[in-house]
C-alpha cells in the first residue's frame, strides 16, 4: 500500500509540539520551548556548530567539545581568526578532519563575507563552503524559524514508522523526505524540527522503539501492524567481496620493516607491512613466497581477517628475520607499530610471538 498523509496532520502536529513543550531535552545548544516562547531566538553560530560536531557523533560526546568550542570561541569571527592547527587540534576526537577544515572554511566566510552574521535563509546557508543540504535546512529551522524540511536518519526512521512505507532505504530516502516536508509547517518550525529529533533518539528508537511513550502512536501505521521496529525496511547489504593476500613480517633485531604505501588507494600514503597484491583467489604457500618483498626462509604464521567498507580481507601473516640491512625497508622498533592501520597491527599482532 502506498503510504499517505496521516488522516490528521494538525493533531500529529499539535500531538509532538505538546510532548516536545514538556519533554525536550535540555542541551547545551538548545532554547528551550519555554524561553522560545518568550521570544528568545537561538545564536546562528551555536545552532550551526553543533550541528556540524552532531553530524560526526552523539549528543553526550559532542557535548563537552561544544562547551569547549563555544567558551573559548565566543563567536563565528572569533573561531574564523584561529589557526588551521590549532582548530585541528580542538577537533581532536570529533574525527573526520575534512569536516573540521571545512567548518573553519565556513566559519571565514561567514567572517569574512558576511560581517560575521549567517545568511538567514535555507539558500543562503546552503551557499556558504561545507554546508551541506541538513545543515542548511537546520540552521534556517532552529535558528532562523524556517519552515525548513530537516531530516536526517532519525527523521526518516520516525516517518518510514508514521506511515509504515515499505520501500527498503536507501531507496526510499526521497520518499521519506517528501513525507517529512508534508508535516512541516510555518507554525514553530523550529521546535518542529527539534521534536522530530527527539522522538527518534528517544522513543522511537532503532532496535527497540518505546511505543507506549510515543506522542504520536495513535497515528503510526507501523504501531498498527505491531511489529513498528522492522521499519524502515532495508535492502540486505549486498555481501562484501572477500579478496586474499599475504602480509610479510620481516625482523631485524628489535625492528620490522615496513613500507611507505602509494599515496593514492585504500591506506594511501600510510605505512604499513610489504604484501602481495590482494586479489580474488587465495595464496597457495609458493605463491605467498614467490609474491614476498625478498628472498628469506619465510614461515607461516596463520592469518587475519579484516573488514573494509568495500570488500573483506584474509590475509596471510608470513615471517622471516632478515640476515642483512636493507635500505628499502622503514624499520620500525615493535613499540612503534601501535600507530600502523588497524589490519597490519592485526598481522604483525599474529605475529608477535616471533617479533
Ligand atoms: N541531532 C542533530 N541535531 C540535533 C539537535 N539540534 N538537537 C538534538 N539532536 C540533534
Amino acid at each position: 500500500m502506498k503510504a499517505s498523509s496521516p488522516p490528521d496532520r494538525e493533531a500529529v502536529r499539535a500531538a509532538l509540539l505538546a510532548w516536545y513543550d514538556r519533554q525536550a531535552r535540555d542541551l547545551a545548544w538548545r532554547v528551550s520551548p519555554a524561553d522560545r516562547r518568550a521570544g528568545v531566538r537561538g545564536d546562528p553560530y551555536r545552532v550551526w556548530l553543533s550541528e556540524v560536531m552532531l553530524q560526526q557523533t552523539t549528543v553526550p560526546h559532542a557535548t563537552p567539545y561544544f562547551i569547549g568550542f563555544t567558551q573559548r570561541w565566543p563567536t563565528v569571527s572569533d573561531l574564523a581568526a584561529v589557526e588551521d592547527g590549532e582548530l585541528m587540534a580542538a577537533w581532536a576526537g570529533l574525527g573526520y578532519y575534512a569536516r573540521a577544515r571545512n567548518l573553519l572554511a565556513c566559519a571565514r566566510a561567514v567572517a569574512g563575507e558576511h560581517g560575521g552574521v549567517f545568511p538567514d535563509t535555507e539558500e543562503g546557508l546552503r551557499a556558504l563552503p561545507g554546508v551541506g543540504a541538513y545543515t542548511a535546512a537546520a540552521v534556517a529551522a532552529i535558528a532562523f524559524d524556517r519552515a525548513a524540511n530537516v531530516v536526517d536518519g532519525n527523521v526518516e526512521r520516525v516517518m518510514a514508522r508514521l506511515f509504515a512505507v515499505e520501500t527498503p532505504l536507501p531507496d526510499a530516502k526521497p520518499e521519506l523526505k517528501a513525507l517529512a516536508g508534508e508535516l512541516v509547517g510555518d507554525e514553530r518550525p523550529g521546535d518542529w524540527a527539534q521534536a522530530l529529533m527527539d522522538l527518534g533518539a528517544t522513543v522511537c528508537k532503532p532496535k527497540a522503539p518505546l511505543c507506549d511513550r510515543c506522542p504520536i502512536a495513535a497515528w503510526c501505521a507501523a504501531y498498527a501492524t505491531g511489529a513498528p521496529e522492522t521499519y524502515p525496511r532495508k535492502t540486505r547489504k549486498a555481501d562484501r567481496p572477500r579478496r586474499h593476500g599475504v602480509a610479510y613480517v620481516l625482523t631485524r633485531g628489535d625492528a620490522v620493516a615496513l613500507v611507505r604505501r602509494p599515496p593514492k588507494g585504500l591506506l594511501g600514503g600510510m605505512l604499513g607491512l610489504p604484501t602481495s597484491d590482494w586479489r580474488a583467489e587465495p595464496f597457495s604457500d609458493a605463491e605467498a613466497v614467490v609474491a614476498a618483498p625478498v628472498p628469506a626462509p619465510w614461515r607461516d604464521f596463520g592469518a587475519v581477517e579484516h573488514v573494509f567498507t568495500h570488500f573483506s580481507l584474509t590475509l596471510r601473516v608470513f615471517v622471516a628475520r632478515a640476515d642483512e640491512d636493507r635500505a628499502d625497508f622503514v624499520w620500525t622498533p615493535r613499540e612503534g607499530l601501535s600507530a600502523l592501520p588497524s589490519v597490519f597491527l592485526k598481522a604483525a599482532r599474529a605475529a608477535e610471538r616471533l617479533i
